[in-house]
């Protein structure tokens, strides 16, 4: 679309006049919108923006979840107080443990886990709430959690679902069989209405599953393997978490929630002493709405070993990659021919973090193994079942309230993708907004098999589809196995997806939380097979 088309149908800040009757519409009384958003109201933002030194605090790295008996966790939920900054008073955050991001998981692929989640929050939440969202209503109590492990592969019951959270007070038991490959996942809250303010409240971690195939490769073990949650938040005067709204009381609901200050494993611009050799980094956007492109200061690559689902076939020398929420790269830095340099990891123009390369003793040569592990591509024809599926935005003509759907639909109506397990189906995304919309799918794994551009003006304006030019390829750090895949504007992303694991209910949503919250969630079921 032009862009001068897109500033006409842009209603940006103006847009004052949408109330919280959405739970009262049916999707078919909606029509799209296209690039409307909902700004957020100012705020008074924090010092950060006003300038704190940088990198005057070490990287903290989180600490390895300890089991109580052998495969056997207890975690609680509780308020905290983290120094974000040497010149910030600490700040009110909710973790997994003491610290945000919470404890690293490091688990055996095929040694299952038991985790009791206890939730020992506040009975009221510290940040402001939409009741008008779906599941977010009064009548249900303010502080809730349930605990999702996003890319596991785990049976319906222990997945998480957002329905079946539970409230402070309360603690549940869930098993974990990690029947998976070596892979870098993370857990977090993913309670239905309120999953965007306790994820940014804190509610996040790593979970790592290592298998044999990965030990053999040699690849750089801690201290020199090292997990980096990347997100954005807004501070204010006081250092404390301020989590923008609308400005109108009834639905403070924002499109999406972009901070000024950027966090790595909770400290705005660290700083990490490393020593001259090669190090493995496991870096997860935990923002709720922030895509990162990430490269380095002095132009030095990375070498990307993997994606979301584990090890790519072979290392991708890479200068810049993007990571949209809930993604995950997992990159080598050599830092061998850098002794006494300093370097920094940038999003675009904006500094991170900093590396300070140790000048001595000496420097440790290492090269990546050429081939890391097969990823056998799934072939077209394995796919039973091809569906065409919707990325939209739509209002309602008469309030003007707006959601976010997936295929038309809301979380409440009928369950819709009803794939048979042990079978193979392509799901094409059909991105008819502005925005690049992280989807993802829980249980699976799945892989990209292209994008293609389509007639966005044609299927608007004569509900005509056009396909455009020839497909593109998978970039090159996409070819492994993904659980979130960008679904860009005005394209038609196809990925190609195996239902293995287990029957069930599960979810699939955008990764922006703000637009998941906004009913860019859906269930789906996976089918017992057939047996005769
Ligand atoms: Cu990272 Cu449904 O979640
Ligand atoms: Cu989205």
């Amino acid at each position: 679309m032009s862009s001068s088309r897109r500033q006409l149908l842009w209603r940006g800040a103006g847009l004052a006049v949408w109330t919280g009757a959405r739970r009262l519409l049916g999707a078919d009384q909606l029509v799209p919108m296209h690039a409307m958003k909902v700004q957020p109201a100012p705020i008074k933002r924090g010092l950060y923006a006003a300038g704190l030194p940088r990198f005057v605090d070490a990287l903290p790295i989180p600490s390895i979840a300890k089991p109580e008996a052998s495969g056997k966790y207890r975690i609680a939920m509780r308020e905290i107080e983290t120094q974000v900054h040497r010149d910030l008073k600490p700040t009110r955050c909710w973790s997994y443990g003491t610290t945000v991001p919470g404890p690293t998981f490091e688990v055996r692929s095929g040694k299952s886990v038991d985790i009791e989640w206890k939730n020992e929050l506040p009975a009221k939440h510290f940040l402001p709430i939409d009741h008008s969202l779906c599941g977010a209503g009064k009548e249900v109590p303010e502080v809730r959690t349930v605990v999702h492990v996003h890319g596991a592969r785990v049976p319906p019951q222990s997945d998480g679902y957002p329905e079946r959270w539970f409230p402070p007070g309360k603690s549940r038991v869930v098993h974990y069989p990690n029947q998976q490959e070596a892979a870098g996942l993370w857990y977090h809250d993913h309670a239905m209405g309120i999953e965007r303010l306790n994820q940014y409240a804190g509610l996040f971690g790593a979970y790592l599953i290592r298998d044999e195939h990965e030990d053999a490769l040699g690849l750089p073990r801690a201290p020199y393997e090292v997990p980096l949650f990347i997100f954005d938040r807004i501070f204010d005067v006081d250092g404390q978490l301020q989590y923008p709204t609308s400005g109108m009381d009834d639905s403070p609901w924002i499109s999406e929630m972009y901070g000024d200050a950027i966090l790595v494993n909770g400290k705005l611009a660290p700083d990490l002493e490393v020593e001259p050799r090669a190090y493995r980094f496991r870096v997860f956007n935990s923002s709720n709405a922030r895509f990162l492109l990430l490269s380095l200061s002095d132009g030095t690559a990375f070498q990307q070993i993997g994606s979301d689902q584990g090890l790519l076939p072979a290392p991708v020398p890479l200068k810049a990659f993007s990571l949209a929420p809930a993604e995950r790269a997992d990159v080598l830095i050599d830092f061998s021919p850098l002794a006494g340099k300093e370097l920094v990891l940038m999003n675009q123009a904006f500094q991170l973090m900093r590396f300070r390369v140790k000048a001595a003793p000496v420097a440790v040569k290492w090269q990546p193994p050429a081939k890391l592990r097969e990823v056998p591509r799934i072939p077209r024809s394995a796919s039973v079942k091809t569906r065409t599926l919707g990325l939209d935005e739509y209002e309602d003509p008469a309030t003007h309230a707006m959601f976010m759907l997936l295929d038309k639909k809301r979380w409440h109506d009928p369950v819709s993708e009803k794939p048979v397990l042990g079978s193979t189906e392509i799901w094409e995304l059909v991105n008819y907004t502005g925005d690049v919309h992280p989807i993802h799918l829980h249980l699976v794994r799945f892989q990209i098999l292209e994008r293609q551009k389509f007639d966005i003006d044609g299927y608007r304006f004569e509900k005509k589809m056009q396909l455009i030019g020839d497909p593109f390829p998978p970039e090159l750090g996409e070819v492994g196995w993904k659980d979130t895949v960008q679904a860009q504007p005005e394209m038609v992303t196809r990925i190609i997806v195996h239902f293995e694991g287990y029957a069930g209910r599960y979810v699939w949503h955008c990764h922006v939380l703000e637009h998941a919250a906004n009913e860019m969630m859906r269930p789906f079921e996976v089918l017992p097979a057939k047996t005769r």
